[in-house]
């Protein structure tokens, strides 16, 4: 500090690190400090940092040679489209209609030659950014979208392995060097299973983990990967709903402890993430509606129905959702927060439950009831497309697992007139009568 870093960057035509965070924070460095804490700017700074390229940047060889180390992304739209977009503008060379048609497409091939993927919108820009790879039948090419060249260890869900497991080995060719199974569900996210795995693996550092199954499987796999001879790259390919639009997503890893679940585990964002849609045709029906607890919480964050789009849309929209939010938010300091949704009442519910007999999707079908509620919003979609039955627990139970949950004051997610909105303070009365409504008499 003091040095003139940012005067000696902007004296030969640089820019202040500074500047980026302060523009993708929306506020000034003290206002980080003072507002989020210390950590929340270091994990700002730790950020990937997206930069928009101007559309005429790739005709200069210069240019094209510096983003040999760069992941390239093609926003790839149709002249017809982005002619709409700038005719009548203030832009050099969105005069002339003719002219406009020619640059783009003397520029295609430039763009072809530089893309390291192809996005058609905002969505497909959010998955790329964070190395989400969504396509119906990918399974199939996991050879080829694992990174990197060193050995691979295929760590399966014990069930999904007797179903896809044949298929990903297959894909995997050559460098897969080993493979390992875990215990389906739940108990795959404990010390013994990890123990063992640990001892099993055989990868040096330049190897890479790639987890198949659900959420129960990639929070294992992915924690092993992160602590394995210090931390190997892992690529998730979830093979649940739940997996594809929520828990492989976003580099959270975790283990379960006696104490709770997910109590030990580290972020360690996956190298890639392998969504292939396909993969859910044969997850049972029960387990889907877990992942349509997921969906419709997404959607009511996102603003839009996402819950009635066909499957692989659905999945894709889901995943670039999350994928966006924790890029903005990795470290969980700020808006990735909104992603407990209707959670706090969740968790009550399944504590209060012992964890037996309330699934986390009908829990969180419940709670985002309660969240609507609070919030003054219809809970038509909620009600309609999940039905959650209310769970007979005990209420005290229920409303003390809440507080302990909480500790202090009781800041809830809501949903805002624009948009979501964490740690908004909620009367305790006003969440007691709201969890009470979720419980059978
Ligand atoms: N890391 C995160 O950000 C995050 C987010 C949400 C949830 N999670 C974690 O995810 C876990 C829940 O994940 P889940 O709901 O996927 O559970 P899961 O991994 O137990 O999978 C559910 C069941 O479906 C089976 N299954 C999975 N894919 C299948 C397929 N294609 N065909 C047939 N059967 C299949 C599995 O064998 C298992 O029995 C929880 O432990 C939760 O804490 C983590
Ligand atoms: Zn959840």
């Amino acid at each position: 500090m003091g040095a003139g870093k940012s005067t000696a960057a902007r004296a030969v035509g640089g820019v202040d690190a500074d500047d980026l965070i302060e523009a993708a924070a929306g506020k000034s460095i003290p206002e980080i400090f003072r507002e989020d804490g210390e950590a929340a700017f270091r994990a700002h700074e730790e950020q990937a940092i997206v930069l928009a390229l101007g559309g005429g940047a790739v005709t200069s060889a210069a240019v094209r040679g510096a983003l040999g180390d760069v992941l390239t992304i093609w926003l790839d739209v149709d002249v017809d489209t982005c002619w709409e977009r700038v005719r009548g503008s203030d832009r050099p060379l969105a005069r002339d209609e003719a002219e406009f048609r020619r640059l783009f497409e003397e520029r295609r091939r430039l763009y072809a030659e530089v893309a390291d993927v192809v996005a058609k919108d905002v969505h497909d820009v959010g998955l790329a950014a964070a190395g989400v790879h969504v396509e119906r039948g990918s399974l199939s090419r996991l050879g080829d979208l694992v990174p990197g060249d060193g050995a691979v260890a295929l760590v399966s869900d014990a069930h999904v392995a007797g179903i896809h497991g044949m298929d990903a080995q297959l894909a995997l060719g050559p460098r897969l060097a080993e493979t390992h199974e875990l215990p389906a569900g739940e108990e795959a996210k404990t010390l013994t299973a990890l123990d063992r795995l640990w001892q099993e693996l055989r990868l040096d550092r330049r190897g890479t983990v790639v987890a198949l199954g659900g959420g129960c499987t990639t929070d294992a796999a992915g924690y092993a990967a992160s602590a394995y001879l210090r931390g190997v790259a892992w690529v998730p390919v979830p093979s649940s709903l739940v997996g594809q639009v929520d828990a492989a997503i976003g580099g959270k890893t975790a283990i379960d402890l006696p104490q709770g679940k997910n109590l030990v585990g580290a972020f360690h964002w996956p190298a890639r993430v392998v969504v292939d849609p396909a993969l859910l045709e044969t997850l049972p029906e029960s387990q889907r509606r877990e992942g349509m607890s997921e969906v419709v919480k997404t959607g009511l964050l996102a603003g839009e129905p996402l819950w009635e789009l066909p499957d692989d849309e659905l999945v894709r929209r889901c995943a670039a959702f999350k994928s966006a939010v924790c890029l903005r938010d990795p470290k969980d300091h700020g808006e990735r927060k909104m992603l407990n949704l209707g959670h706090t009442f969740a968790h009550a519910l399944e504590a209060a439950a012992g964890y037996e007999g309330v699934t986390h999707g009908r829990a969180v079908a419940l709670g985002l009831l309660a969240a609507l509620r609070l919030s003054g919003r219809e809970t038509a979609v909620v009600e309609e497309l999940l039905r959650p039955a209310p769970v007979e627990v005990d209420r005290e139970r229920a409303w003390q697992a809440l507080l302990r949950d909480k500790k202090g004051a009781l800041r809830l997610v809501l949903l805002g007139d624009d948009g979501p909105r964490w740690d908004v303070e909620v009367p305790a009365g006003d969440v007691r009568r709201e969890l009470d409504r979720l419980i059978a008499s």
